[in-house]
């Protein structure tokens, strides 16, 4: 299922993983009303109840159902509505009708999870030897998934949210979002060379992060951290977002479509620009990281930057071996922080943003989908999106690691998306 996953047996830490992940989802939602977690803004966007729904429907087709004799499902028609996009599985409810779905109630769902959860744990402690490591296998996957999920329930809900005229806060700005001056952007030299890339084969990996291969780097050099709201703001105030040479093509199109004056979230009200977080609507913290851009949005401010965006190899090669710290979802801030001042290395590699690089999402040398209907997770998308690197506020830390590699297409902004400066050395 996932190459490089090392065989293991460990159902014990396993069973307490999933059990932690399950219910740090929960958490989640602990303190939502069931009108809040049934929102769906957009067909991207789906509501909370559904991705509730949808992690438990994972274990129960990928796990369960393959392999716990005596399951029965909690209901037929959950194979079907819950059920993402994986063909080989069967039919799908349409996307963009996940908000009509009233019933099953929220309640439902809960009682879903605790059903499956149950079954989970029974599987993982009983597990015959030779179906332990597919089990295993099997569980973790599921276990990152949730993890997506988690992230993604967050932004879906942050969305939903921004188009409520009552600027609902999803959390409280936690006493240690202070104001904090980050310092001046520092450039650092990368020599490059012949380098590996991909998954090393230590833990969990997606199957995209495989093969581990070659690449080639010519010296270059990466920004010391991510570009700030203040940084931004000029691009927009030298009229950034009205210079089509700054743009790709397909970029300066949705400019004109969409008409875009600004990052997602960005409001100007009575010549104040506010900014909509998960705190609600307040003013914009212009030390703090811009977020909420699309790749096209990232590639034209690095052209007016007279820079380029990072390729994910020279983000990857410049990332390994450093440890996974930094504004994650464990931190409880929910919203991008500024980076500290005073450091001379890499700073916010890890949470914050999910950075932007230059490079199509596509398969390394070498690459092959798991067999069956789970080998759709990952490489049917490979085509027309971005690779972004590093993980967000709202991401897990266990989730991440230097080669992980998240995608989405390129207008997409209503991920927690910023932008890291790249150069040639
Ligand atoms: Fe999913």
């Amino acid at each position: 299922v996932t190459a490089g996953l090392a065989p293991t047996l460990a159902a014990v830490p396993l069973a307490a993983t999933y059990a932690g992940v399950r219910a740090s989802t929960l958490a989640l939602v602990a303190h939502l009303d069931p009108e809040d977690c049934n929102l769906q803004p957009m067909p991207d966007a789906s509501p909370a109840k559904w991705h509730l729904a949808h992690t438990t429907w994972f274990f129960e087709t990928f796990v369960l159902a393959p392999f716990a004799p005596d399951w029965q499902p909690v209901h037929p028609a959950y194979a079907v509505l819950f059920n993402s996009y994986y063909n080989g599985v069967g039919a799908q409810h349409p996307r963009a009708e996940r908000g009509l779905l009233s019933r099953p109630t929220l309640a439902e769902v809960r009682d879903y999870r605790a059903r499956v959860d149950d079954a989970v744990a029974a599987l993982l402690a009983e597990a015959p030897r030779r179906v332990a490591d597919e089990i295993a296998a099997r569980v973790e996957l599921g276990v990152h998934h949730e993890a997506q999920h988690q992230e993604l329930l967050l932004t879906d809900l942050k969305y939903a949210f921004s188009r409520n005229p009552l600027h609902p806060a999803y959390h409280a700005p936690p006493a240690t979002t202070g104001p904090r001056a980050p310092g001046p952007l520092e450039w650092l030299r990368f020599d490059g060379g012949n380098v590996g890339i991909g998954a090393a084969g230590e833990g969990f990996a997606f199957d995209n992060e495989l093969p581990r291969h070659p690449v080639l780097l010519s010296p270059y050099r990466l920004a010391s951290r991510l570009v700030t709201n203040a940084e931004y703001r000029g691009f927009i105030d030298a009229e950034g977002y009205a210079t089509p040479a700054h743009w790709l093509a397909d970029g300066w199109t949705t400019v004109q479509r969409e008409h875009w004056r600004h990052p997602l979230y960005w409001r100007q009200v009575d010549g104040e620009w506010l900014e909509f977080t998960l705190h609600g609507l307040v003013p914009i913290d212009w030390t703090a990281p811009v977020s909420h851009v699309s790749y096209y949005e990232a590639q034209a401010y690095a052209a007016w930057a007279g820079r380029r965006l990072p390729t994910e190899s020279e983000w990857e090669h410049a990332a390994a071996g450093r440890p996974v710290a930094g504004n994650l979802l464990e931190s409880g801030v929910f919203h991008p922080r500024p980076a500290e001042a005073g450091g001379t290395s890499l700073a916010q590699l890890f949470g914050d943003c999910w950075e932007w690089t230059g490079s199509a999402y596509l398969p390394y040398p070498g690459y092959r989908p798991a067999a069956g209907a789970v080998g759709e997770y990952n490489g049917k998308f490979m085509n027309g999106q971005a690779v972004l690197r590093g993980g967000s506020c709202l991401s897990a830390g266990f989730h991440l690691r230097a080669s992980y590699r998240n995608f989405f297409y390129p207008p997409d902004r209503w991920q927690c998306t910023g932008i890291r400066l790249a150069d040639d050395a």
